[in-house]
């Protein structure tokens, strides 16, 4: 089995700049969090009917956090009842003006309740407190914001048509961004007069146990949002339950591909949002300073757990030298450690399981012949880490190159010409996201228009916004999540 610290013995990327930053924790004086989380069912926290519950513990300590309610099917079917009744006496009847103050209430209260959101997913799922402060917590209100608005002007949105909500919608989400998938689910399901049962990912189920808390106080009438949280059973039962007419989904191919075989001719509508190998390409002509501060933030912001992320770099073979050289001295300085304080870079890996799934694809990557190289960054002795990794000396028919890792870890390889570049890029069963920098129109349309992937960005990478649309090409997905078109898979039109 590899250690992280066999590649840093051999591969070091040592760099001294003679100082260092104090800690500068933020503080966790201003949140509670209960012992214990039952399920959030019709307008209250149910206890789960089988009475089991599971620890919830922060990934940079392995310290429990809270109790979190096993979900049975019992509990789904409970929720998914609760759902119906809303759906059909409330939700479904109200104006889209009112469930539009509905939305902009309970995205007022995030922004209110902005810190205490911010320590807590850091807390809970171990991204840097800057990010889940500056990133997860304002998009999440945003994606309210939004959606409110699209409330009350369905008619616009679609002239002509007479746009109708579906139903119930399943909701199942993952652990990289636990409240803003939340919000992202949540918010266009709700602006269209859909009632909503959601499942947290089981290692990350706190913020949208809070956020209950806000649906409470916001008022939003009894049942139109239900919480039930639990692992894949959980998830798998909401699949399974047959008066659901919707399922949303964001999580592993493996696992879509089990859920759309699970509907499939059951009438149940389907979004998938599925993993991510994207390429990141920088040509000669890019403002290199500026690409590999883009290249870092694509990969290595929160700790690669993201399915857009930039994990495949693309670099012109004449300029691969000094890029390289650039990424090391940027790589060797990114502060590893404690989630809350406000100047870690790189976080906790989210899980023991994510953890060892990652030194797997290290080792698979080592054993293929590559070059690995980790920063030599000080790490804590509890918790789950992993250092920023680049691999070199690979080519497509890598293991590591191929597939998705998840984890702060960039392959780098080189490239002659566009054509070239493109059908590498384009190269693997994804087809999510991508980046281009150069300094030239021409190469970003050409590249932009021949890269199969549903988000390209170019001279940036990482970025989003509610009103642009969100999803994936091939093992990727099916539908598209945010602005106009994230309005389409909850409405018959
Ligand atoms: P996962 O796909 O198992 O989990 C995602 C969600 O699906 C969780 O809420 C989980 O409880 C639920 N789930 C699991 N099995 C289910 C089933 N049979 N039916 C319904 N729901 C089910 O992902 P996991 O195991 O946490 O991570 C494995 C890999 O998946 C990662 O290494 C990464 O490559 C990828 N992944 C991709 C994400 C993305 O944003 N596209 C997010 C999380 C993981
Ligand atoms: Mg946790």
């Amino acid at each position: 089995m590899l250690k992280e610290t066999d590649i840093q013995k051999k591969n070091r990327l040592d760099f001294s700049t003679g100082w260092s930053y104090d800690p500068a924790p933020e503080s966790r004086d201003h949140i509670t969090i209960k012992e214990q989380y039952g399920h959030f069912i019709n307008g209250k926290f149910t206890k789960p009917i089988e009475g089991n519950y599971f620890p919830t513990i922060s990934p940079s300590t392995e310290e429990e956090i809270s109790q979190i309610a096993v979900g049975s099917a019992a509990d789904v079917d409970a929720a998914v009842k609760s759902a119906r009744k809303a759906y059909s006496k409330t939700w479904s009847k109200m104006s889209g003006r009112d469930r539009g103050r509905y939305l902009f209430r309970i995205a007022r209260m995030i922004q209110e309740r902005a810190r205490e959101f911010a320590v807590i997913e850091s807390m809970d799922g171990g991204k840097p407190i800057r990010e889940s402060r500056d990133v997860d917590i304002p998009l999440a209100a945003a994606h309210f914001f939004y959606y409110a608005g699209w409330a009350d002007k369905l008619e616009y949105a679609f002239p002509g048509r007479k746009p109708k909500p579906i139903g119930v919608a399943g909701q199942i989400i993952p652990w990289n961004f636990p409240l803003l998938m939340a919000a992202w689910k949540l918010a266009p399901a709700l602006a269209t007069g859909n009632t909503v049962v959601l499942k947290p990912a089981e290692t990350t189920s706190l913020t949208c146990l809070k956020l209950a808390e806000i649906i409470q106080e916001a008022d939003l009438p009894p049942g139109v949002v239900n919480f039930v949280t639990g692992a894949g059973d959980t998830g798998a039962a909401i699949v399974n339950h047959e008066d659901i007419d919707k399922i949303a989904f964001t999580g592993s191919t493996a696992v879509g591909k089990i859920i759309q075989k699970a509907i499939a001719g059951t009438g149940k509508k389907l979004t998938l949002e599925l993993g991510g190998k994207a390429p990141n390409i920088i040509f000669e002509d890019a403002a290199v300073d500026q690409a590999v501060e883009g290249i870092i933030n694509g990969i290595f912001f929160n700790q690669g757990h993201v399915c857009c992320a930039g994990s495949r770099l693309f670099v012109q073979e004449s300029i691969a030298d000094e890029v390289r050289d650039k990424l090391i001295d940027r790589i060797a300085t990114l502060r590893v450690g404690d989630p809350l304080d406000k100047n870690t870079d790189v976080g906790a890996i989210n899980s023991k399981e994510q953890l060892d799934t990652i030194n797997r694809y290290l080792e698979i990557g080592l054993n293929e012949g590559a070059d690995i190289f980790q920063s030599s960054c000080e790490l804590p002795e509890k918790g789950y880490w992993c250092c920023p990794t680049l691999v070199a000396n690979v080519s497509q028919s890598h293991r590591i190159v191929q597939e998705e890792v998840f984890g702060p870890v960039l392959t780098i390889q080189t490239f002659r010409t566009p054509e070239e570049v493109l059908e590498k890029a384009n190269n693997t069963p994804y087809g999510l996201s991508g980046g281009v920098w150069t300094d030239k129109g021409s190469k970003i349309f050409n590249m932009t228009s021949g890269i199969k992937a549903g988000v390209l960005w170019a001279n940036t990478f990482n970025k989003f916004d509610p009103t642009s649309p969100f999803g994936g090409y091939k093992e990727s997905g099916l539908g598209r999540e945010g602005g106009l078109h994230g309005l389409t898979p909850y409405l018959n039109i």
